[in-house]
């Protein structure tokens, strides 16, 4: 028996309706913020990630699931490198949405020079090659917005509150959310930050582990994310990003506050959040849920220079993406079901196999009305379809037996109280769609 990858699932039932639902909600959010929607390849050069997300992150370094086509992967067995690759010939499935998006402004110009930002949003499948646990899966979903061409702190803010709004109307209390910001400064003063925490992880060489020593030659702002204690402990008294803001930069972060405020929005500045993705510059955001146990839910930042790391103009850009798994389960930790409840149907019986013609076409006029209609296809007695009827959540029955066939009469049953009427044939969608509402 075939078995699925691990760390990957099969959407379906509950699960689908809860992803379904959840990007219901975003498209009626996100477009009046005026977000329309995109897709971009699951596919993509592996260029577009390194150049975007960083080449010394551990998403790009670890986690990329990498993709050859069976032509290919011949000629790379048989040299043991893919040194001889051309870039379009190395791909990988896309690790997150940002860099794709970007990619694809690009390529297609979405955002000529002066024009108006353009607002996006989407609803799709991402894929790290992690270690499977709760809420850490290898294919899971995200949904996500991407503005670009808006510099003013005002869109950080808009961002930060539509993106708890969203987790709002998905059914979270808000007073259970922890909203964490930070400011991580931009090309002109996070240079020479970064050299600050690179000297004082340096200094503390022998108090850090192995990792945090590579950290600091790579990317040593992603020390104050190891998992070792002592590693913490010593980063506690690292120099933090908001007192080594240029002059900019803090007045852009000192306004995004302001709004938040204006907006009542609650947030906790934490200036160890450095987020794991190289492109941010400025705001960074994250969310998780108090005693969720499953990490934060959704994340997002300014990314000011990506469209110019993606081969593009310089243009501003920031978005989040919230994580759908994670979300199912912090909601159901709170005794919150995402999915709804199961849809309803009307159930259309025959008492014997004489009624079948009947039942087809009774069947097809309630669909053509737009209701959800269901039928028995496998020869079934009147009681089976009833049984049948009830599984199927059916609010009404028509029934269909030989005299109202003869008479081009059809038998409305309501499946709770089991009250019956009688009506002409002609006008059974129209009945039945009155009942219903
Ligand atoms: P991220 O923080 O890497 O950001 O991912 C966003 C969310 O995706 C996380 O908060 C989490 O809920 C979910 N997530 C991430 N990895 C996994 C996993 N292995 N299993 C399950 N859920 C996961 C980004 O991806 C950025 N592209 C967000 C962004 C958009 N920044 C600007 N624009």
């Amino acid at each position: 028996m075939g078995q699925k990858v691990q760390g990957t699932e099969d959407l379906y039932g509950s699960h689908m309706r809860a992803w379904q639902r959840m990007q219901d909600v975003a498209r009626e959010l996100f477009g009046a913020y005026g977000f329309d929607m995109i897709e971009t390849p699951a596919l993509e050069q592996v260029d577009t990630f390194v150049h975007g997300i960083g080449e010394s992150t551990d998403v790009v370094r670890k986690e990329m699931f990498r993709a050859f086509s069976g032509a290919l992967l011949d000629g790379l067995l048989a040299k043991g490198s893919e040194s001889g690759l051309k870039p379009r010939q190395r791909m990988a499935l896309r690790p997150e949405g940002t860099a794709g998006v970007v990619r694809a402004a690009v390529e297609n110009n979405f955002v000529p020079q002066g024009a108006a930002p353009v607002k996006l949003w989407y609803a799709e499948p991402m894929f790290r090659g992690e270690r499977p646990q709760k809420g850490r899966l290898r294919q899971f979903h995200q949904v996500g917005v991407e503005w670009l061409g808006a510099p003013d702190p005002a869109s950080d803010a808009e961002c930060i509150i539509m993106l708890m709004e969203y987790f709002k109307r998905l059914g979270f209390d808000p007073a259970r959310l922890t909203l964490s910001i930070n400011s991580m400064g931009d090309a002109a003063c996070r240079p020479a930050y970064r050299e600050k925490v690179r000297s004082f992880i340096l200094d503390h060489a022998d108090e850090m582990c192995e990792e945090c020593l590579e950290r600091a030659e790579v990317n040593p702002l992603r020390a104050f994310d190891c998992k070792n204690d002592y590693c913490r402990e010593v980063m506690k008294g690292a120099p933090l990003a908001p007192e080594n803001l240029c002059d900019d930069c803090a007045a852009h972060y000192a306004q995004v506050k302001r709004y938040l405020d204006a907006a009542g929005v609650a947030y906790a500045e934490d200036s160890t959040l450095v987020r794991g993705l190289d492109y941010y510059t400025r705001t960074v955001f994250e969310v998780e849920v108090a005693g969720s146990g499953v990490g934060a839910i959704g994340g997002g930042g300014r990314y000011d220079g990506l469209m110019e790391l993606e081969g593009g103009k310089p243009t501003p850009g920031l978005g989040f993406a919230v994580g759908f798994e994670r979300i199912v389960l912090a909601l159901a930790a709170q005794g919150v079901e995402l999915a709804g409840e199961e849809p309803s149907c009307v159930y259309v019986a025959g008492t014997s196999a004489d009624e079948r013609q009947a039942v087809f076409v009774a069947t097809l006029s309630l669909r053509q009305a737009g209701i959800r209609a269901e039928a028995d296809y496998q020869g079934r007695s009147l009681k089976s379809q009833f049984k049948q009827a009830d599984k199927l959540h059916a609010l009404l029955a028509v029934v269909l037996g030989p005299d109202e066939v003869a008479a081009g009469m059809a038998t409305i049953r309501d499946m709770s109280t089991h009250e019956q009427v009688q009506v002409p044939m002609a006008e059974l969608a129209e009945a039945v769609v009155a009942r219903l509402s």
